[in-house]
């Protein structure tokens, strides 16, 4: 209950309104474990450098164009049409404008971005030690911020961070303008994640390209 039930109180009721939403997909063991091997063997191939310590790299943008990650494409798709249902848009011709690969070393972070002129965005997990294993979504509503008193206990209705865990299979899925940030690695061992994202075609092709 929201607000105490006085007695001049006839009823009372909390809405949440447009809420933002992360689909989070595990695949399972079997499937994925096969798949991983096959993309971190492309990924050699394609030149996976040996990163320094503190220090991030990422790939090329046209991962989803190799026939090693033809699976995961088609997760990425199928994914998307299930959010696209679930959110009744009508419209179900999309593609996928970018995939590439992030390697973030111990003590590497990534700072918090958007991916503009994408409708859906998502990362996918091949290597997550502890301390490696977390995304952070930030509150999309900017004017939310300008009063942020003190709380005494951070809950989903008053955080303007989300942290999520993740591990190796995992598949996220997201609005391209939530904006993400990845904490510094805290682990020896490297966090390796293949992003993408996903526009509608019509779009991609005629009116603007994605800008990452
Ligand atoms: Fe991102």
């Amino acid at each position: 209950m929201p607000i105490p039930n006085d007695p001049w109180l006839e009823s009372s009721d909390v809405t949440p309104m447009f809420p933002t939403l992360v689909w989070k997909l595990q695949l399972k063991a079997e499937f994925h474990q096969p798949m991983d091997e096959r993309i971190l063997a492309a990924l050699e191939k394609e030149g996976l450098p040996r990163v320094a310590a503190g220090k991030g790299w990422q790939s090329e943008q046209n991962l989803h164009q190799l026939g090693e990650f033809r699976d995961l494409v088609a997760c990425v798709e199928r994914g998307t049409r299930s959010v696209l249902r679930f959110l009744r848009i009508g419209c179900d011709a999309f593609e996928i404008t970018g995939c590439w690969a992030n390697v973030l070393t111990k003590g590497a972070s990534h700072r918090a971005h958007t991916h503009p002129n994408n409708f859906l965005s998502g990362a996918y997990y091949l290597c997550t030690p502890a301390g490696a294993d977390t995304i952070n979504f930030h509150d999309p509503r900017p004017q939310a911020g300008i009063i942020r008193p003190p709380v005494t206990a951070l809950t989903a209705e008053n955080t303007d961070q989300v942290v999520v865990r993740v591990k190796n299979g995992t598949l996220l899925l997201f609005p391209a303008y939530l904006q993400h940030s990845v904490d510094a690695n805290a682990s020896e061992e490297p966090r390796i994640s293949i992003s993408f994202n996903v526009m509608f075609s019509g779009f991609a092709e005629n009116l603007s390209k994605p800008l990452w």
